[in-house]
């Protein structure tokens, strides 16, 4: 098992180790006074996986009640979370009792949200099962639900007790949430750590499943380390964010129909690293994500995409701050004025 401890407020652990959902409940236990536990979980990841941590938690004393919702991004808002909330009440969840949050990014961040909330604020742990989960939105304690005005729009800063990944429960996942989580992890590679990248360049969609073990955990630690150093997203986060400025035009321009999020991270990290790095680190990026079949461009020009970045949520004021990787492994953040980074892409 590897451990990767958070510093945060409140310190917690993300442990790894293939086949923990079967044990679960013998890492939970100590951590809580908790009689129940409640499971908010998406229909999906209820029939593969629910009943093995049901059982766990039952045998390490916990009593289990059980909330599931439809699957995808379309759960993730305010109708889903009252219905957690009458769950709860009707299961006379006290403050003292604990939510478990198992599946993917929209299970943990409105469960995490429900925890930050319901009787102002109680214990949650996160049980990921996608690969983007487990290497980034379990660990740092932003949780959120979206609105019809846009995502993630309403959010509260919540660290869990404990996040427990198998990367056993990644074989389940179908292809294109396996290569869109590739999109994040290649981005911590390009970010903090050049052999990381260079592993990954040498490994692809199937091989690197067998190199999970050490992958997530290196990908943890990094997402560990910066959010540490700016726990409220005021700075050096910012750098998680490379290759989302323009990701998130992509997102956008497509009305978050085309591309998944991680294939648009692909896409926005190659189209960055064409302008601002060099032919070699470009080319190297853009065989790296297609190993993984990610894009590495989009039929959109740079002229449609580079007036919505403008929307993304790191602007401020007429200024617009964006991430490029000089060289691998060296993330730096650098503001420009709108007019600048527009000069920068539309020659
Ligand atoms: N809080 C953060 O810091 C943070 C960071 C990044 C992304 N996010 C959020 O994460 C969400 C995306 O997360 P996601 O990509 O995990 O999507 P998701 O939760 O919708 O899961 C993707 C799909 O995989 C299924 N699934 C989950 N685990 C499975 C398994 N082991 N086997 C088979 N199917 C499985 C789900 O049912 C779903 O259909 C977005 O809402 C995004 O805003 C949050």
């Amino acid at each position: 098992m590897k451990t990767i401890s958070v510093h945060t407020q409140n310190p917690y652990d993300v442990l790894v180790e293939r086949g923990i959902l079967q044990k679960c409940g013998e890492y939970i236990r100590p951590l809580t006074k908790a009689g129940k536990c409640a499971i908010i979980t998406d229909d999906n990841v209820n029939a593969l996986y629910a009943d093995t941590v049901t059982a766990s938690l039952e045998e390490n004393g916990f009593s289990v009640v059980k909330f599931v919702f439809p699957h995808g991004e379309g759960s993730k808002n305010a109708q889903v979370l009252l219905e957690i909330y009458a769950f709860l009440c009707e299961n006379e969840i006290t403050r003292s009792d604990c939510l478990i949050a198992l599946g993917g990014g929209v299970v943990g961040d409105i469960t995490g949200f429900a925890a930050a909330t319901f009787l102002r604020g109680m214990q949650y742990v996160q049980i990921p099962t996608t690969l983007l989960a487990q290497v980034d939105s379990s660990v740092g304690g932003k949780t959120a639900i979206d609105l019809p005005q846009g995502k993630n729009l309403v959010g509260a800063f919540k660290q869990p007790i404990v996040v427990l990944c198998d990367p056993d429960a990644l074989s389940t996942l179908p292809e294109v949430f396996l290569a869109d989580g590739m999109g994040e992890v290649i981005k911590y590679g390009m970010i903090r750590d050049a052999q990381l990248f260079d592993k990954l360049c040498g490994l692809d969609l199937c091989t690197v499943q067998t190199e999970f073990d050490e992958i997530i955990p290196a990908c943890i630690a990094i997402k560990r380390d910066v959010v540490e150093n700016d726990p409220f997203d005021h700075g050096e986060r910012m750098i998680l964010n490379f290759g989302h400025t323009l990701a998130h035009a992509i997102e956008t321009y497509y009305h978050y129909e085309t591309y998944t999020h991680g294939s648009a991270v692909a896409a926005g990290m190659c189209m960055m690293t064409e302008q601002t790095g060099t032919q070699e680190q470009y080319e190297k990026l853009c065989a790296c994500c297609e190993a993984y079949k990610l894009p590495t461009s989009v039929e959109a020009s740079l002229e449609e995409l580079v007036p919505l970045c403008g929307g993304d949520k790191k602007r401020a004021g007429d200024k617009l701050r964006y991430v490029v990787c000089e060289p691998v492994g060296n993330a730096v953040i650098r503001t420009v004025t709108l007019q600048e980074f527009h000069d920068l892409f539309v020659k």
